[in-house]
């Protein structure tokens, strides 16, 4: 979405012990992320039978979003609720968030009110900053280096299109265009997970030697592979998923003469393009797509497109990140607490004159605020 330009080499969260935030992909090791996946795939079965166990009942999403989103933020939204948990969705010129009120401070508010935290933040060292400073998982909605939900999403989805016989092991993925936030985090995915990785975009928007270097040494474990080419025919010829992004982003409007003419014609996928890959290749976007930019409608409609089907994956995905991050930092209280904490409330309300075999009235004091003898603020 972003071309990733500043951010080569970021900095890493931090894993404290049983919190975990997601920051990056490369935070985690790949028996950790398969053990996420299988995660992800039982909450889609429960949640085709409309039977997503609430795992995260009476618990807050705190989503933070510095720049516009559909797809994070309406799966993180919805995939709360459907865990039996509540979201809310916070914005610059809503919140404080570093500007009347630093982030130190966000962080540590949040932290006491919300269970877990969704950043989308323009500067991938603000996300790190929450992280660092918060109390409950912080995950990472995209930054202007990486999108990694996104790439869990699009590992999961390729998984569930492999060609017929094949393993990810056996896959080439051709990520064509602008090296974004998401080419980075599909990178990075796709070697950890032993794929080849393949950019093809004119020299000037090559994905930089330090991601390379990082991604190869995930092929050094995984088998994997990852190179750069200007040559997109060739390499779409080999491709079994290919994939590509935006050209330019909201705050890229002065390059888009030097962008488009950098990359259209030759590295819009097209059906002269995609008609050079295998016929079973699959074509990927995380959205939201230029179409006629750097996607032909008859290439994202197409039989060959697989797109809706990545954009659901991203509710399930958000589910399990959530239920997997949050869960093991929940502690539940005992039946037998539950019931002291109800009689004491209920003596005190009923020593107000609230009879609590009737709860209806009861709510409606509370609904008032008359039952605490005072006026609600
Ligand atoms: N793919 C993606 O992150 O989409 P949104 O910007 O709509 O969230």
């Amino acid at each position: 979405m972003r071309a990733a330009t500043d951010v080569a080499s970021p900095v890493r969260a931090q894993n404290l012990g049983h919190m975990k935030h997601f920051i990056d992909t490369q935070d985690f090791s790949r028996e950790e992320l398969e053990d996420l996946l299988g995660l992800i795939t039982l909450l889609k079965e429960a949640d085709y039978e409309d039977a997503v166990p609430p795992l995260l009942h009476n618990r807050s999403l705190g989503m933070i979003f510095e720049e516009p989103s559909t797809r994070t933020r309406v799966s993180f939204e919805v995939g709360m609720s459907k865990l039996g948990g509540h979201a809310l969705y916070l914005k610059p010129g809503e919140i404080h968030l570093g500007r009347r009120e630093s982030l130190f401070d966000t962080a540590k508010v949040l932290s006491r009110m919300c269970d877990v935290i969704e950043a989308r933040t323009l500067k991938h060292e603000t996300v790190l900053e929450l992280a660092r400073d918060a109390e409950v998982p912080v995950i990472n909605g995209l930054t202007d280096f990486n999108h990694p939900t996104q790439a869990v999403c699009d590992l999961l989805t390729m998984r569930e299109h492999l060609p017929a016989g094949r393993t990810l092991e056996d896959c080439t993925v051709v990520f064509v265009g602008d090296r974004t936030n998401v080419c980075s985090s599909l990178m990075f995915i796709a070697t950890q997970f032993g794929m080849r990785f393949i950019h093809a975009a004119p020299s000037a928007y090559q994905a930089p030697p330090e991601w390379l270097a990082e991604a190869r040494s995930n092929g050094a474990i995984s088998g994997g592979s990852v190179s750069v080419t200007s040559e997109v025919e060739e390499a779409v010829a080999e491709a079994d998923f290919i994939y590509t992004d935006l050209w330019w982003w909201v705050d890229q409007e002065a390059e888009i003469p030097a962008r488009r003419a950098a990359f259209m014609p030759r590295y819009q996928v097209n059906a002269a393009l995609i008609a050079r890959a295998p016929e079973h290749a699959r074509f990927m976007h995380c959205l939201p797509a230029s179409r006629g930019v750097e996607v032909t409608d008859e290439v994202i409609d197409g039989p060959r497109s697989i797109v809706f089907d990545q954009a659901e994956n991203r509710l399930h995905t958000e589910k399990g990140i959530l239920a997997w991050l949050t869960c093991p930092t929940i502690k539940h209280s005992s039946p037998e607490r539950h019931r002291l904490h109800e009689e004491r409330i209920g003596d005190y309300l009923s020593r107000r004159g609230w009879d609590s075999t009737s709860p209806a009235p009861g709510a409606e004091h509370l609904r008032t605020g008359e039952v605490l003898g005072g006026t609600r603020r």
